[in-house]
C-alpha cells in the first residue's frame, strides 16, 4: 500500500507545483476575490459564518480559503507537501486564519484532536484512496454531533467509461487492487507533458454509503447531476453556463452530492 501512496503523493506534489500557474485555477480572479467554489455546494451548505470546518483533501488551498472568506473556522488538510506549502503561503497574502496540515486523510485520527460543524470534500477525492471504511471513521470522528459531512463528487458511474471513446473500461466496483496507469499531464493542464504514475480505485455508491451509515451517520441529502462544473475531463462540451458533460456519455450521471450527518440536532441542515 505504501507504494501507491508514495507514487501518488509525488504526482499530487508536482501538479500542486505548477497547478497555480494554470488557467483552470484562474489565481487572478481569486486573488481579487473571486470564490472557487460552485453554486452546488454553496446552496447546499449555506451561511458558513462562524462554523467550524475541516476540509479533506484541500489541495492547495482555494477551496478552503473561500470557505473561509465566507466567514467559516477552517482547516485544510492534504498529503502533498507542496500543496500545503502552497495554501499557507496563500494564507498569509490573503490575510486569512486559516489553518493547513500535511497528512493522509486515511491516517487523520488522533492527530487534530477537534471536533466540527461541518466537514467537506469535493470533486477528485476518493478515487485516491484504496478503501473507505477509514475514510468514514476519520469523517465520523471530526464531527461534532449535529454536524454534517458534505461531499460533491464525480459519480462512479461516470468513472466506468473511457471518457475518449465512451467504451466501458473501468469496474464500477472496488476490485482492491489499484489502477495503475500511467498520466501525461494533470486535467488542469494535459499539456503540460511529464508522465508520471498514479493509482486510482472505484468506489460504488454502496460502498460510499456504507462507509458512512457503519459509523452511525444518517443520510440527510443526495443528489445526481448529468453534468459536472469542471470542465476537467477529455472531450467535454458546455451544454449550460458552468455545465460541462462528456460527448460520449450524454445522459449519464456525472455528479453526485451527499450530505450525512450526526444525528443530534440535524434538523437544521435538512432540504
Ligand atoms: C483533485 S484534488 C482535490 C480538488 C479540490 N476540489 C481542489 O480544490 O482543487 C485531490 C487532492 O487529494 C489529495 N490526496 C490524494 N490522496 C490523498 C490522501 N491519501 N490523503 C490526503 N490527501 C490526498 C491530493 O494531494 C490532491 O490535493
Amino acid at each position: 500500500m505504501h507504494n501507491y501512496f508514495k507514487d501518488n503523493q509525488s504526482l499530487w506534489d508536482d501538479w500542486a507545483g505548477f497547478h497555480p500557474e494554470t488557467p483552470f485555477y484562474d489565481m487572478a480572479a481569486f486573488r481579487a476575490g473571486a470564490s472557487s467554489l460552485k453554486p452546488i455546494e454553496r446552496e447546499a451548505l449555506g451561511d458558513v459564518q462562524g462554523k467550524s470546518l475541516l476540509h479533506l483533501q484541500c489541495h492547495f488551498g482555494q477551496d478552503t480559503l473561500s470557505w473561509a472568506r465566507l466567514g467559516a473556522e477552517v482547516v485544510g488538510v492534504d498529503f502533498s507537501k507542496t500543496a500545503i506549502d502552497k495554501a499557507r503561503a496563500l494564507n498569509e497574502e490573503l490575510g486569512l486564519s486559516a489553518e493547513f496540515v500535511q497528512a493522509n486523510v486515511l491516517q487523520l485520527s488522533g492527530k487534530l484532536n477537534r471536533q466540527f460543524d461541518i466537514v467537506f470534500t469535493s470533486y477528485g477525492t476518493i478515487v485516491w484512496l484504496p478503501e473507505l471504511e477509514t475514510w468514514g471513521r476519520v469523517i465520523a470522528e471530526h464531527l461534532k454531533p449535529g454536524g454534517v459531512f458534505y461531499m460533491a463528487e464525480f459519480h462512479p458511474a461516470m468513472y466506468m467509461f473511457d471518457f475518449e471513446s465512451g467504451r466501458y473500461a473501468y469496474s464500477y466496483f472496488n476490485e482492491g487492487e489499484p489502477y495503475s496507469e500511467q498520466a501525461t499531464g494533470s486535467y488542469a493542464h494535459p499539456e503540460e507533458g511529464n508522465t508520471r504514475t498514479e493509482h486510482t480505485w472505484s468506489h460504488s455508491l454502496a460502498e460510499i454509503f456504507s462507509a458512512l451509515l457503519h459509523q452511525g451517520l444518517r443520510l440527510v441529502d443526495f443528489q445526481e447531476y448529468p453534468y459536472s462544473p469542471y470542465n476537467c475531463f477529455p472531450n467535454m462540451e458546455e451544454i449550460g453556463l458552468g455545465k460541462f458533460q462528456c460527448r460520449e456519455l450524454r445522459g449519464a450521471p456525472h455528479l453526485y452530492t451527499v450530505k450525512f450527518g450526526k444525528v443530534e440536532g440535524l434538523e437544521s441542515w435538512e432540504s
